[in-house]
């Protein structure tokens, strides 16, 4: 069965701020969106990787992107969800794998387990634990959560496109923050594989200057 990796690049990186959407901005020599691409595009279990980046950004996609085969970029929308589903709309059946152009390091083995865990499984996810206490309240705290079966989901996550085609039309409106809790809403099973702390995602200046130092550690 096919696997595409589909690259979602079409948000404008508000928390992170300056200006440029973050997946344009060098992160070391290499911008972040050419690094989400890179780190997918060599896997022997990918077919094709298909980018969905912002209306407009055209020049600034192919620059981040000169020399790899990722084909015409997929226009996206103005959540995350309308642009996943502006790339689904352009791939063929087969299986998925939905990832944020902001997690640039993504190990193979990831890939790996998540395509092996999706053969038993309608989707798969890679999750860690949660470290920290996890409290309820606002200025007074009200309780704790039991965090022992509490994850942090992170991206690939990995569908069979039918799957989270028929998901998403039964989600209809209801926004949703990835695309594992719209299989869910619609009965499906996702399946969790352990994930990776190099998958973390760059959201704030804090996590950008981490990653900095991990690439001139040589830790990635
Ligand atoms: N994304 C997208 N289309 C949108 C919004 C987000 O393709 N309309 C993508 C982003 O480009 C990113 C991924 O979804 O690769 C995860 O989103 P996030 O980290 O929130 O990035 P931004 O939305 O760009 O940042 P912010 O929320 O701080 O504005
Ligand atoms: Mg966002």
């Amino acid at each position: 069965m096919t696997v595409i990796a589909l690259i979602v690049a079409a948000g404008s990186g508000q928390r992170l701020g300056g200006g440029l959407p973050k997946q344009y901005r060098l992160l070391g020599s290499r911008s972040l969106l050419r690094r989400a691409v890179e780190a997918l595009i060599g896997h022997p279990r990918i077919d094709a990787v298909r980018v969905v980046i912002g209306p407009g950004q055209d020049a600034r996609a192919a620059e981040a992107l000169a020399g790899l085969d990722v084909g015409e970029p997929i226009v996206g929308g103005a959540e995350r969800a309308e642009s996943v589903a502006n790339g689904l709309a352009a791939i063929p059946d087969g299986i998925v794998l939905v990832h944020d152009a902001a997690r640039p390091f993504c190990p193979p083995s990831v890939v790996d387990r998540l395509l092996d865990a999706l053969q038993s499984h309608d989707g798969a996810v890679p999750v860690l634990p949660v470290a920290d206490t996890l409290a309820k309240g606002d200025r007074v705290l009200t309780g704790t959560v039991e965090r022992d079966r509490l994850y942090r989901v992170q991206t690939p996550q990995a569908f069979h496109v039918e799957d989270l085609r028929f998901a998403l039309e039964e989600a209809g409106s209801r926004r949703a923050t990835d695309e594992s809790s719209v299989l869910i809403a619609a009965g499906l099973r996702v399946a969790t594989v352990e994930g990776d702390e190099n998958l973390h995602k760059l959201t704030t200046s804090s996590d950008w200057e981490r990653a900095e130092m991990l690439i001139a550690a040589q830790m990635v």
